[in-house]
């Protein structure tokens, strides 16, 4: 006996939004196949080929996100598959953590992240809709948008928790699983993917993770090692081919267990 699972994505056209460590990653592995993609962020990627299309886009511009995505839209297609691993934030994104948040600093930031994710998503939706497109739309979440942060990673430690970060990554799969409600029956499918830490930069910044840091989290870690781009990018891709057509308003974890515990 034999069986074939369809995980290609050729013939798909489709849009990046946020090229950064994971979306990178997405774009390296979108680009084994025979695609059309459209890139868009506040920053041209390192990696981008020659065949691959760039637009400049500002999430946090926020008077202007719904129409200039709109335009995008009718310029490049209506796409299969969208996919957003972007990252906004404003400049005092390290201000609010949880002992001293800066209460504008962090509803500013809840407005350019999960603002931006549910109005970009809900416009593709539409637009898939009206196309007659039964597209997939995969919107990168977090484990801190199914639990809590651990008060005891935090200690002691150069990364504060963060108030904002976890009400995102929850409304992200709040959005998740009501856009799925009203768009399967258009065929349209909507799932986020909680990431746990990835090995490297601490995410939203710069820095590299401290050991320390890395050590308590990996004891939480069934599989005990941090993920890696590869293994988001795998699921991402996943989700974007018709292997995964049943597959729908669902915020799944791709953490090596760290939510089970
Ligand atoms: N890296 C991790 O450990 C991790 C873990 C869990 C979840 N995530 C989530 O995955 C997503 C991507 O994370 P990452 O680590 O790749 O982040 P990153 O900072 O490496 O990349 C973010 C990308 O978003 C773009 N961007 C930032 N501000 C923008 C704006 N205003 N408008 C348009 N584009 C903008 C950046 O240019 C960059 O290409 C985020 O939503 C993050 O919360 C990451």
């Amino acid at each position: 006996m034999s069986f074939k699972v369809n995980t290609s994505l050729d013939g798909k056209k489709v849009i990046l939004l946020g090229a950064g460590q994971i979306g990178a990653k997405v774009l390296d592995y979108i680009n084994e196949f025979d695609t059309e993609v459209l890139i868009i962020d506040i920053d041209k990627p390192g990696n981008i080929k020659e065949d691959n299309q760039f637009e400049h886009f500002d999430c946090t511009k926020l008077d202007k996100i719904a129409s200039t995505f709109e335009n995008v839209i009718l310029e490049f297609g209506v796409p299969d598959f969208f996919i957003n691993a972007s990252y906004p934030k404003n400049s005092n994104w390290a201000n609010c953590d949880f002992d001293n948040q800066n209460s504008l600093d962090t509803i500013e930031n809840i407005n350019f992240h999960l603002g931006s994710y549910t109005v970009l998503s809900k416009i593709v939706c539409e637009k898939m809709k009206s196309a007659d497109v039964s597209g997939s739309v995969v919107l990168l979440n977090s484990i801190y948008g199914i639990v809590a942060q651990d008060e005891e990673l935090y200690a002691e430690e150069k990364i504060n928790m963060s108030v904002p970060y976890p009400v995102i990554k929850s409304g992200i799969g709040g959005l998740t699983r009501q856009l799925s409600s009203y768009y399967g029956k258009y065929g349209i499918r909507i799932n986020s993917i909680c990431s746990g830490g990835i090995k490297g930069k601490v995410s939203g910044s710069e820095a590299d993770m401290d050991n320390s840091f890395a050590e308590k989290y990996l004891k939480k870690v069934p599989l005990r090692r941090m993920a890696t781009t590869d293994d988001i990018a795998n699921m991402v891709c996943f989700l974007g081919s018709d292997a995964s057509s049943y597959i729908t308003g669902q915020n799944i974890p791709v953490d090596g267990g760290y939510s089970v515990i």
